[in-house]
């Protein structure tokens, strides 16, 4: 099937910061994949996703896939928003990713051999992207995921200083997590200069939303695809093998 990606540095571009750019990405297509950042518990994510299923539908782009986050008062808003629109929807509700680890926010702790975060032994069900991925192609692609909210955690609840541990063990390095208190993860993203942001942003997703109301597995992978997720030791081993975590 013929794909179009949908950011700043694709062609056409889109940015979510400039409405004029919705309507020509969009164009010629039927269904969007929809991954709103920084995240949909930012303040005016609901009214964003309201203007962009309205672009879309007015355009001819019935069906769409919003990927969502759990536990935040925002998501949940932007999710009414989207069912309210008049589209084909499926929402799709993601723990924290494995991948946060190998290509994102925690790679660059991975590397030092320390990572520190303010989660507090509050254990997560992490997901793969791999499963996320398949989950939103079938809901893109086929029928019967119309107007269902699927919820998609790992297989396991561990702490990230057991997944700290976990991909230390698969690379062979010494890599440690140490826990931090909010204050201390506060004045250490000031240091590094986070824009005010997205450090706002981090101590939301760590200072509120992190409190256990996640701390729970679901079996929306096994709805949505009739297979378990992928393991988060599967995944640091696979990972680690491919070099990405090589000091
Ligand atoms: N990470 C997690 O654990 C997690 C868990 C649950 C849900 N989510 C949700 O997943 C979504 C993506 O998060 P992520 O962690 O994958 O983010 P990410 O790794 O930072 O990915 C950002 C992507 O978005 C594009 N992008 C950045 N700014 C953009 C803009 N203004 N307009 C259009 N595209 C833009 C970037 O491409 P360009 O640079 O080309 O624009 C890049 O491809 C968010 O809605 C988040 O809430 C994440």
């Amino acid at each position: 099937m013929p794909v179009r990606v949908g950011s700043r540095s694709a062609q056409p571009p889109f940015d979510w910061a400039d409405q004029a750019t919705w309507a020509p990405a969009l164009a010629g297509t039927a269904a969007a994949y929809v991954s709103y950042v920084p995240d949909l518990g930012v303040p005016g994510s609901p009214a964003a996703i309201a203007s962009f299923a309205e672009t879309a539908v007015n355009g001819g782009t019935r069906r769409l896939v919003l990927l969502s986050g759990r536990g935040e008062e925002g998501a949940l808003r932007a999710e009414k928003a989207l069912e309210a629109s008049g589209a084909e929807w499926t929402v799709v509700r993601c723990s924290w990713f494995n991948q946060n680890f190998s290509e994102s926010l925690f790679l660059s702790q991975v590397l030092a051999g320390e990572v520190a975060l303010p989660t507090d032994g509050v254990p997560e069900p992490f997901v793969d992207t791999d499963g996320i991925a398949d989950v939103a192609v079938a809901a893109l692609t086929e029928d019967g995921y119309e107007g269902r909210v699927y919820e998609l955690t790992g297989p396991r609840l561990i702490t990230f200083g057991q997944a700290v541990a976990e991909i230390a063990d698969a690379t062979g390095r010494p890599i440690r997590y140490s826990p931090i208190s909010m204050a201390q993860f506060t004045a250490g993203l000031a240091e590094e200069g986070t824009p005010e942001d997205l450090a706002a942003l981090l101590t939301y997703l760590f200072g509120d939303v992190m409190d256990g109301r996640n701390a729970y597995l679901t079996d929306g992978v096994r709805q949505a695809l009739g297979r378990e997720p992928r393991d988060f030791g599967d995944y640091a081993r696979e990972t680690a093998a491919t070099g990405v975590w090589a000091a």
